[in-house]
């Protein structure tokens, strides 16, 4: 899936009418920092925290159209014009159309744990794809996770924990605001169990490929040179 779609206040460009990578600025000029949420669903939290913070930009990005037209309807309504929506697959849009490094906040709420081995390459939280969620984040900047599929979330924990350049706590209970969105709220309702991580990006170092795969990208490469 190529991203259809971005959306600020009643603007509605293609992909094709923007900079690549996405000149922020340009979509929201007074914006003092910036937040993400990757996975907004019908973006309960994204709109609220964009409408309480107007001095902020928040850039949230969903494949699901029929989620990206009710948030785009929503902010409309509210008037809101420091939110940039993206209609498009996070993967594609973190290796190549948004910025790197600009990020003070990121959100991530219930990503899809995709639990079959085959799939597990569309998690946004791997060995190998880690690094492009990370690297939204300008140094000192903090990613906000939450699973109730903890199996999921203690992989996450592992694979954030060996990465050098960020810290990582659990945060215990419920966030100091409460439920940020949909899902969270109605796990709560339920009373299921929650992980939830909060991780800064403490290096000014570039976040470079997880230590697991640097480590086989160099394997592979000392093998084709002893092969020469
Ligand atoms: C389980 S829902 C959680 C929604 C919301 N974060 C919440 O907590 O209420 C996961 C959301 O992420 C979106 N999503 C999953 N994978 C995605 C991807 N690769 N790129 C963009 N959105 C994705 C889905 O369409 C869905 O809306």
């Amino acid at each position: 899936m190529i991203p259809v779609a971005a959306s600020v206040g009643d603007a509605e460009y293609t992909l094709r009418d923007l900079a690549v990578p996405l000149d922020l600025k340009h979509l929201v000029p007074a914006a003092t920092d910036w937040e993400v949420e990757l996975g907004f669903g019908k973006g309960r939290y994204l709109l609220r925290r964009a409408e309480s913070r107007t001095s902020h930009g928040f850039l949230g990005v969903e494949m699901a159209g029929a989620y990206y037209r009710l948030a785009q309807q929503r902010m409309r309504r509210r008037k809101l014009t420091n939110l940039v929506l993206v209609h498009g697959e996070a993967l594609y849009l973190l290796s190549g159309v948004l910025p790197r490094a600009f990020a003070a906040a990121v959100h991530v709420y219930f990503p899809d744990p995709w639990p079959k081995a085959r799939h597990q390459k569309r998690r946004l939280f791997d060995t190998e794809t880690v690094d492009l969620v990370l690297d939204l984040l300008a140094v000192g900047g903090r990613l906000y996770f939450a699973t109730d599929f903890l199996e999921y979330g203690e992989v996450v924990q592992g694979i954030l924990e060996s990465y050098p350049a960020v810290e990582v706590a659990e945060v215990p209970g419920c966030w100091a605001n409460g439920a940020r969105t949909n899902y969270e709220a109605k796990y709560l309702r339920e009373g299921r169990p929650i992980l939830r991580l909060e991780v800064q990006r403490v290096s000014e170092a570039k976040v470079s490929l997880h230590p697991e795969i640097e480590a086989r990208v160099l394997a592979a490469v000392g093998t084709r040179q002893e092969a020469q």
